[in-house]
């Protein structure tokens, strides 16, 4: 008998191998977005906003630097132990999982980002994990998720790819198929072979209207970048959603 594998990105997110292969992200960037985000969408301090998929919570310490009132919710265990260092009164962490969130009519704004949604198999869930995000919110409460451009990604032609970091080869196939794009990743460490996988679902525009409809949202803006600029399904390098909570 096989041992079950736990879903994909139970497994991969709650590894050391995701924070090593990712550890070059751009913080700056990210924090450059926020300063942007907070500008546009200019919440009181007194608002409470959530971190929806926040591993070690990078924006959730960001954004309560800045006097927000923030939770910040991730299902890898490893990356809120993490986090949790940094909480404080109004910072807190807590493991839970997207498709079932321990809230109700909690806070203003909503926050999914650098790609933490489309992991799912099907649109009930995807479906599902929208109404968890409504349902959380207060009214008017405003959700914003940042995407990847789908249309991008199926213009790239990078589909193997081999890095070394902090000693470790990786081995990175990327593929498209049925809608998504599926990465493993394969490398050596103490001795033993290990394999993961990356799995997004290729949603589109068109797909997240759906799902902001059907889950009593009205979509109110779509960038395409970090730096806020309207989106172009072509060109763009993100694919951002904002919607605001209607009922
Ligand atoms: C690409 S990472 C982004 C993390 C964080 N937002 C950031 O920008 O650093 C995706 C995150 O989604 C989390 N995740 C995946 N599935 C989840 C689920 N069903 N519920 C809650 N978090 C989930 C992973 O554990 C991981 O931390």
């Amino acid at each position: 008998m096989g041992m079950e594998r736990k879903e994909w990105f139970a497994e991969w997110f709650d590894s050391k191998y995701y924070h090593i292969l990712y550890k070059n992200r751009n913080h700056q960037e990210a924090e450059a977005f926020l300063s942007k985000l907070i500008s546009f969408l200019k919440p009181n301090l007194s608002d409470t906003i959530i971190d929806l998929a926040c591993g070690k919570g990078r924006h959730s310490i960001f954004l309560n630097k800045l006097g927000y009132n923030v939770t910040g919710i991730d299902l890898s265990a490893n990356s809120i132990n993490e986090a949790s260092i940094f909480a404080n009164d109004n910072l807190k962490f807590e493991i839970a999982d997207l498709r079932n969130l321990p809230y109700n009519n909690a806070f203003e704004i909503g926050l999914n980002l650098f790609t933490s949604f489309g992991y799912f198999e099907s649109d009930e869930v995807n479906m599902e994990v929208f109404s968890q995000f409504n349902k959380i919110l207060k009214p008017n409460g405003i959700i914003l998720v940042d995407f990847l451009n789908a249309s991008k990604v199926y213009t790239q032609t990078k589909f193997v790819e081999s890095k070394v970091i902090e000693g470790i080869h990786f081995q990175i196939n990327k593929k498209i198929e049925n809608k998504r794009v599926i990465k493993t990743i394969e490398f050596n460490d103490n001795g033993s072979r290990n394999f993961y996988i990356e799995s997004v679902q290729l949603l589109e525009l068109s797909d997240f209207e759906k799902l902001i409809e059907h889950s009593d949202f009205n979509l109110l803006h779509v960038f395409g970048n970090y730096n806020l600029e309207p989106y172009n399904q072509e060109s763009s390098d993100r694919l951002i959603i904002v919607a605001k909570k209607t009922a």
